[in-house]
């Protein structure tokens, strides 16, 4: 699979604590199989989820310092994707062609977000200090970002891309940063961030609400 298989423009893959520093994950994009790994520099990096020596998922890595080591044969590569190491060959300087295939990758808004590896816009930059609250998954997802947000009778404070907005929601104090990821077929992944300076009862209510995402939709779609 390639990576340029991404349409263009810049993806919301989850919350920014789903990868902690010195952790990996995965993470689908469509049909991309994305490894999401952060070294102890704290930079997200997403790697196509296949380790170019056999093709084990590199998301089962384990990070060291800012190294990502695959867990089957133990094939290390640094930061940027370069081999760094192989210990069966402990002499052997890698090939500077060993390289896991790197997306482009950035936090923004409490979310982390994916790109192509040739996207040539910046992530979305998104102003004030949020936080990560709470990620669902709706099977029978809406289109858009706006058709989400009418399903959610929120009022749209401030659109920041096609995938992300600040809405307000009647009921819930305070506003809510929304990140939107349309899979078709697949359904939809709905992530929500809040302000850091949220009350906890403004965290919890926003929870409840992102979880109730399910009901919301199937409820407006059968209206
Ligand atoms: S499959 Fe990753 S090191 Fe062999």
């Amino acid at each position: 699979m390639k990576t340029s298989e991404l349409e263009a423009g810049w993806f919301p893959a989850g919350l920014q604590n789903y990868v902690l520093p010195k952790t990996a994950g995965r993470v689908m994009i469509f049909d991309n199989d994305i490894a999401l790994w952060r070294g102890e520099d704290g930079k997200i990096r997403a790697w196509e989820n296949r380790c170019p020596h056999r093709g084990m998922r590199l998301s089962y890595g384990i990070v060291r310092g800012n190294t990502l080591t695959c867990l089957y044969h133990g094939w290390t590569y640094d930061g940027a994707g370069a081999c760094a190491g192989i210990p069966a060959h402990p002499e052997l300087t890698p090939p500077k062609t060993i390289r896991a295939k790197a997306y482009r990758a950035a936090d923004s808004g409490g979310f982390i977000w994916v790109a192509n590896p040739d996207e040539t816009t910046e992530a979305p930059s998104i102003e004030g200090d949020w936080v990560p609250n709470r990620s669902v998954h709706i099977d029978l997802a809406p289109t858009s970002l706006n058709e989400l947000i009418k399903g959610m009778d929120a009022e749209l404070a401030l659109k920041i891309t096609d995938r992300a907005a600040v809405v307000r929601v009647p009921g819930v104090t305070g506003e809510i940063l929304l990140a939107f990821l349309n899979m078709k077929e697949h359904g939809a992944m709905i992530h929500t961030s809040i302000p850091a300076s949220a009350s906890v009862d403004a965290a919890i209510a926003v929870s409840k609400l992102t979880g109730r995402l399910r009901q919301i939709f199937k409820a407006s779609s059968a209206a």
